[in-house]
């Protein structure tokens, strides 16, 4: 497998965990390079359910090494809970992972403000994750954020981060919010580092050494192209480059040495939290949360479901550079008598064959759809392209194709049996 940018091409819960578990196989080295527990990505191996939120998938398949590179924001208490759930499953977490010293931290003042802001939005907010994320970044673009590199000098970690409690807690007070208790805060951090510390190291280093004795890299996106800070629905996004030139910035591997990028689909549409979703169609959310699907791994929240946008997809495939495309969730459709699929967008009479990029003006474009027939069978058995039924064949083909891209992954069902490679 040649190096390869995995990328959610909607907004996020594409499925990306599974393929990239997929694509492992594979694949030797596997890289997160941005956000962080907001993301939850599941893995369904034999039975098993896994929900990896800042460890990259890679990490259920023996002899891969994972990398969280330096664009991830990692939040140190959390990680380390990570780390304990998947040993106590017998998962094998030690020299397999490294984490990159220039990764901030996301730490118990960035989460406290992610809420209080949201709450004080109102009827504005994001629908953020509440893990800290965007305050977390705006501390490493405002330059006071703290490192990972930082936990291994201690003593001057330990000052830093009293500073850092004692500015924020003003913000707080002066937002009428309660304080935070700076005391707690650094023992819960110090411990968290002990285990944190054998991890941490250059990982451009490690990744160049990678490239340089032919390593196969697997870039694992999070979060999905419209959720990203400059090319998403803004200010309905996260706050990290989720498009595929994130994975550059965020691993320090440079981008002539990357070959392909994949996309990933859901065969439709869903989308976590506010902003524009102009395919939203409220009885296709209905009718998967009462199969028990489209629920959020990282907040349970209930998803908001819509029907396969090739407007936004065909938009996400030039902007990531998209020439192979992962169809998730095609099961999902099995029982529709016939399936619609949004190809180009009306704004104010005229026809958008890309999406704006005002919010605003997303949220005025009525969906010009066209409707496929359904195949009303179950595809969750299929292993092979030749074993889906025909007008199942010819939707997903039909997505490949507005979306521009190659045709490589159909997934059936959320088991890694569950994959047809083309
Ligand atoms: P990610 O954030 O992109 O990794 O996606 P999530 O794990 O948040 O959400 C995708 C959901 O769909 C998870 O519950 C997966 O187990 C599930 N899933 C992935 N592919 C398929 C599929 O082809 N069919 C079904 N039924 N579920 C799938
Ligand atoms: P994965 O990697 C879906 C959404 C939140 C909210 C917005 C901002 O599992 O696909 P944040 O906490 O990042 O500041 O929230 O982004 N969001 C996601 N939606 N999947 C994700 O990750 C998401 N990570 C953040 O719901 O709308
Ligand atoms: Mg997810």
């Amino acid at each position: 497998m040649p190096n390869t940018i995995l990328v959610g091409a909607q907004w996020g819960d594409e499925g990306k965990g599974k393929i990239i578990d997929f694509l492992t196989d594979e694949a030797d080295v596997v890289v997160r390079s941005q956000g962080g527990n907001n993301a939850g990505h599941t893995i369904v191996i034999g039975g098993e359910k896994y929900v990896l939120h800042l460890i990259p998938s890679g990490i259920l398949r023996r002899s891969k090494t994972c990398v969280i590179g330096n664009g991830v924001v990692l939040d140190p208490v959390a990680l380390v809970g990570e780390i304990d759930g998947l040993r106590a499953r017998g998962v094998k977490v030690g020299k397999n992972l490294l984490i990159s010293d220039c990764a901030h931290l996301v730490l118990p003042y960035h989460q406290a403000l992610d809420g209080l802001r949201e709450s004080l939005k109102g009827n504005r907010k994001i629908g953020t994750t509440k893990r800290g994320i965007g305050p977390a970044y705006a501390d490493k673009v405002s330059r006071t954020g703290l490192r990972t590199g930082d936990l291994l000098r201690t003593g001057e970690f330990e000052a830093k981060l009293k500073d850092r409690i004692r500015e924020n807690n003003a913000v707080l007070k002066s937002l009428g919010a309660p304080l935070l208790n700076a005391k707690k805060i650094v023992a819960d951090t110090l411990k968290a580092s002990e285990t944190l510390l054998p991890f941490i190291t250059n990982t451009v280093v490690f990744l160049h050494r990678a490239l340089e004795t032919k390593s196969r890299i697997l870039f694992e996106g999070a979060q999905g192209t419209f959720l990203d800070i400059d090319h998403g629905t803004y200010p309905f996004v996260t706050s990290s480059n989720t498009t595929a030139g994130g994975a550059c910035t965020g691993s320090g591997v440079p981008p002539h040495r990357i070959d392909t990028v994949m996309g990933v689909v859901k065969a439709y549409t869903t989308r976590v939290g506010e902003g524009p979703f102009t395919t939203e169609d409220d009885s296709l959310g209905d009718r998967f949360h009462a199969m028990g699907r489209e629920f959020g791994a990282t907040t349970g929240r209930a998803r908001r479901c819509g029907w396969f946008d090739a407007v936004s997809t065909r938009y996400a495939a030039i902007l990531n550079g998209i020439d192979q495309i992962a169809i998730t969730n095609l099961d999902g459709l099995d029982g529709l008598e016939s399936i619609k699929l949004c190809v180009a967008y009306r704004l104010d009479g005229k026809v958008l064959d890309f999406p704006p990029t005002d919010s605003a003006d997303l949220a005025k474009c009525e969906p010009v759809y066209i409707e496929m027939p359904g195949w009303m069978k179950s595809t969750e058995k299929a292993r092979r392209f030749a074993d889906l039924p025909p007008k199942a064949r010819a939707y997903v083909r039909k997505l490949a194709e507005l979306t521009g891209a190659k045709l490589s992954i159909v997934s059936i069902g959320p088991a890694r049996a569950q994959t047809i490679r083309l």
